[in-house]
């Protein structure tokens, strides 16, 4: 303040003094026109800079106007020191944003932000894939004209957002169910979180399956053996008949036997997460053992040929590779007529991996049962398979153990002509 006044002052004196000289050397009117020309320096000198400040803050670049001196400096480097602290700030508020919206896109979760009108603030792009929105394009668009599941509909309406809501067969090939809940905050707007629960509902499905489908493979047996006991017990029975029932009773037992064995044999395969140990397996042995099994089995009704057709060795679990190797060779003769032929054998291919194949001319299997052979329970005839006193759980332990040993389980089938069931082992399993 007393800056200017001193300033102000100065001008007076310097306008004063010129008025009086041009009064003193050339008249009255040179005397007010010099006072005048003084006096309106600092106007000039104003509008000058403030025309300078105008152009920087068109261009948004205040800060790097250069200083003018005098008053109007101190006045541009506050200026320009609030523009910068603002900018600044600005910057990190963006990147803060940036950050947000970095986190919220990583989420494996669909997050859909809506306002107090239900429309959509913000999606990530895991929702945009949940629901085939486009943030783009759907933008402050009600979410309720866009997804248009009445259950969710009548979720968003209810507006009672403490359970959440599954969603299924959801997505572009309705192959996804979705988990989603609403969640308050602000000012009546609503945080949608959206889980992908596919897997989960898949895994719950096929517990589901499995009780069931143990339940119902150990009633049957069950049920005859109750049926014999209570005729047995209620009538007066010859003793060769009575035997004759205690015989069928016995293979309804074995049945039930075989059943849980198999069943055991999984869950400990699957609670078994380490690979298969690494003993060295005689190829040769191990075929020898095969064929003792097979002609048992078989009664002299198939033809079989047993060939090693490679001296390599394998590196494997033995009890678990000679269960794997006699569920294909025990299929192959239960499913092959009488008088057909079986070959089974152990090589090595071109690229060094062992194979142990079982092919037989039995009735074949149709393509659409083949990617399926390999579930639990699963049976081209049910009927069939349980004449020959199948579970269906054969192939599903083979497919375990194969994995177990990183070997792979190929098969194929012609009806009408044969099938052919490989287990490819690679390098790193076999020795000399
Ligand atoms: N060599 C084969 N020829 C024709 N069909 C076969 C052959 N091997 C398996 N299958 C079919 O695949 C199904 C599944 O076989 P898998 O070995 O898993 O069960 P299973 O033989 O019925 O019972 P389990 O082996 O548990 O006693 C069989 O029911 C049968 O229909
Ligand atoms: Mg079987």
């Amino acid at each position: 303040m007393i800056a200017a006044l001193s300033r102000f002052i100065f001008l007076v004196c310097l306008a004063s003094a010129a008025a009086f000289i041009a009064l003193y050397n050339w008249g009255p009117e040179w005397a007010i026109f010099s006072g005048i020309s003084v006096l309106s320096m600092p106007l000039v000198y104003s509008y000058v800079n403030l025309a300078r400040l105008r152009r920087y803050v068109q261009s948004d670049t205040v800060e790097n106007m250069p200083l003018p001196s005098g008053f109007w400096e101190e006045v541009f480097f506050r200026l320009q020191r609030l523009v910068k602290s603002l900018k600044q700030r600005m910057r990190n508020i963006e990147q803060q944003h940036e950050n947000f919206i970095e986190a919220f896109q990583a989420s494996p979760n669909g997050i859909v932000m809506l306002d107090e009108n239900d429309q959509i603030e913000w999606c990530n792009s895991i929702s945009e894939r949940f629901f085939g929105l486009n943030y783009k394009r759907d933008v402050m668009q009600r979410i309720n004209f866009l997804i248009r599941r009445p259950e969710f509909i009548q979720y968003l309406t209810r507006r009672s957002f403490d359970e959440p809501l599954l969603l299924e067969r959801m997505g572009t090939d309705g192959s996804l169910s979705l988990m989603l809940q609403a969640f308050p905050f602000g000012n009546q707007r609503h945080l949608l979180l959206v889980q992908n629960v596919t897997d989960l509902q898949k895994a719950d499905a096929m517990r589901r399956d499995f009780v069931a489908n143990v339940s119902h493979e150990m009633r049957t047996p069950i049920t005859v053996l109750m049926g014999f006991l209570e005729t047995v017990q209620a009538l007066d029975l010859e003793k060769s008949q009575r035997d004759q029932y205690f015989e069928m009773m016995m293979s309804q037992a074995q049945r039930m036997k075989s059943l849980v064995e198999d069943l055991l044999t999984l869950a400990n395969l699957e609670a078994n997460s380490l690979p298969a140990a690494t003993n060295k397996l005689n190829a040769e042995t191990l075929i020898s053992l095969l064929r003792n099994d097979a002609e048992a089995l078989s009664q002299g009704k198939h033809s079989f040929n047993f060939e090693v057709a490679s001296s390599e060795n394998l590196l494997g679990d033995e009890r678990e590779i000679l269960s794997a190797f006699s569920n294909l060779v025990s299929n192959a003769i239960r499913y092959t007529p009488d008088a057909g032929s079986i070959h089974v054998k152990w090589s090595v291919n071109q690229d060094g991996q062992g194979e142990f194949s079982v092919t037989d001319t039995g009735p074949g299997i149709a393509s659409e049962h083949l990617s399926r052979l390999t579930e639990r329970f699963y049976r081209v005839d049910r009927s069939r398979s349980r004449d020959t006193g199948g579970t269906g759980l054969g192939l599903a332990i083979v497919k375990h153990i194969a994995s177990r040993h990183q070997a792979q389980l190929m098969i194929e089938s012609t009806p009408g002509k044969g099938s052919t069931f490989t287990l490819r082992f690679p390098k790193e399993r076999l020795t000399a």
